[in-house]
C-alpha cells in the first residue's frame, strides 16, 4: 500500500506530503501503516498512540482520506493521505493537541 503523510511543523518551515510504499499485512491499519514508517523508513515522522485498536485513548484521532477517524482501526487501503485534524493546533505532521 502507498501511505502519503501530510508533513508539517508548527513554523511552517515544513509544509509537504511524503509517500511511502509499506508491505501490506492481514489487519492492517493505518496506525500499523505510520508506525511501520517509523520504524523503517524515516523516524522523525509524527504519530501518537497509546492503546493502540482498543479505541479508548482517542490520541491517533487523524484526518485519513479526508475522514476524521482514529488510525488504529482504520483499514489501511491501497492508498492512503493523513493528514492532522483542521480544527485542532498542530504538533508536527498529523499530529494535533486533543
Ligand atoms: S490508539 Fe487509542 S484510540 Fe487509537
Amino acid at each position: 500500500m502507498r501511505l502519503n503523510i501530510q508533513r508539517l511543523s508548527q513554523d511552517g518551515s515544513v509544509d509537504r506530503v511524503d509517500s511511502f510504499e509499506v508491505p501490506e499485512s492481514e489487519g492492517m491499519t493505518v496506525l500499523d501503516a505510520l508506525l511501520w514508517v517509523r520504524e523503517f523508513k524515516d523516524p522523525t515522522v509524527g504519530v501518537r498512540y497509546s492503546c493502540r485498536r482498543a479505541n479508548a485513548c482517542k490520541e491517533c484521532l487523524a484526518t485519513v482520506n479526508g475522514q476524521r477517524t482514529y488510525t488504529c482501526i482504520v483499514p489501511a487501503t491501497d492508498e492512503v493521505l493523513v493528514e492532522p485534524l483542521s480544527h485542532k493546533p498542530l504538533v508536527r505532521d498529523a499530529v494535533t493537541r486533543l
